[in-house]
């Protein structure tokens, strides 16, 4: 049994969570508001935000779950992948205070710990499962046989479909992050209206780069004709290319769960936020017999709290990491 700090700052959230035995008790989020003017996470701000944010959030945890520094037992954090600059910050923080304290550090891969968000809330599922990971920077198709061992049975040979939310989202003229926002238009959108084609890929891969460019020649066609194409038609265009992205990820996810004969379906990242591939899943459920697994929305995007979850079952096998560790922003699955 074990109190553990997870803190996340591989992107643009800085997060910490208190995990006492097993249950993850608090989850603070600090969002960098800043990257919406220009369109994407900028590195450097992203760096100094979780600077900023690094000190009050920690200490938010803790005085949440009113749990002195040195009460703690272990201290997780995510090594990789991410911003080399963001992931700096979270890194020397923990190997900091895990000295200071004399507590074991426990590197975390981020993707895996997407994947480990379905351990913190029941129902969980039980090993083997199938994993769509869907983020800003993943798409994969994981069947997961352990905490540890993940095998890739499929992922995106070039885009991550989050990045094609946000691509789309900005041809459309939205804000960034996109993803969200084409969210809340498709609700009230027409998902048939317009057509765009599905990229073909062998096997279980994905390609989500020609769509972005198939929208954009779609919106050039149209705005000659119409200059307020978009403004007239955007709940349409958003649920259009969100159903393309859904159909998609679906048709693969639904060969993996067949190849492998498992139906037990989860999804993970940032894009499992979306309500129309959580309801697809549903669908999927429904028609296909599947147990399905959906975290909680404050676990979908970057988080801590699956970070101190992650911690909590690494901490049972010892997976302790090193004072020398560096940050990996392209570590290895
Ligand atoms: O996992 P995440 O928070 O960060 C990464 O590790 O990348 O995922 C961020 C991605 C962004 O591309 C964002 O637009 C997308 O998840 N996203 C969504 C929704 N919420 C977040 N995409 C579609 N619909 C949403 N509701
Ligand atoms: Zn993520």
């Amino acid at each position: 049994m074990a109190v553990i700090l997870g803190i996340e700052s591989s992107c643009d959230e800085t997060s910490a969570s208190i995990c006492i035995n097993g249950k993850v008790i608090n989850n603070e989020i600090a969002s960098q508001a800043i990257h919406e003017q220009y369109g994407g996470v900028v590195p450097e701000l992203a760096s100094r935000e979780h600077q900023r944010n690094i000190v009050p959030v920690i200490d938010h945890v803790l005085r949440h779950a009113g749990i002195n520094a040195n009460k703690l037992d272990a201290i997780a954090y995510t090594r990789g992948p991410g911003l080399l600059g963001a992931l700096l910050i979270g890194n020397s923080f923990a190997k900091s205070m895990a000295a200071s304290l004399n507590i074991p550090l426990i590197p975390i891969h981020h993707m895996k710990a997407h994947v480990m968000a379905h351990f913190i809330d029941d129902p969980k599922p039980s090993y083997p499962f199938i994993c769509l990971t869907v983020s800003g920077g993943h798409t994969q198709i994981l069947k997961v046989i352990s905490p540890t061992e993940m095998i890739i049975l499929g992922q995106t040979q070039d885009d991550a479909v989050g990045e094609a939310f946000d691509k789309a989202a900005k041809l459309l003229g939205l804000p960034y992050p996109g993803g969200p926002m084409i969210d809340k238009m498709a609700k009230d959108g027409d998902p048939y209206k317009f057509k765009f084609a599905e990229s073909e890929m062998p096997a279980l891969d994905y390609s989500f780069s020609g769509i972005k460019t198939s929208i954009l020649y779609f919106l050039r066609k149209e705005l000659k004709n119409d200059k307020d194409f978009i403004t007239n038609n955007i709940n349409d265009l958003a649920a259009s290319i969100q159903q393309t992205l859904i159909s998609m990820l679906m048709n693969k996810l639904i060969n993996a769960a067949n190849q492998e004969n498992i139906n037990q379906i989860a999804i993970a990242g940032g894009v499992s936020a979306n309500s129309g591939l959580r309801e697809a899943i549903e669908n999927g459920a429904k028609k296909y017999g599947w147990q399905t697994f959906i975290p909680d929305f404050q676990y979908c995007t970057d988080n801590a709290g699956m970070i101190a979850m992650s911690g909590h079952i690494l901490y049972q096998e010892k997976a302790f990491g090193d004072i020398a560790d560096s940050p990996l922003p392209r570590m290895p699955f």
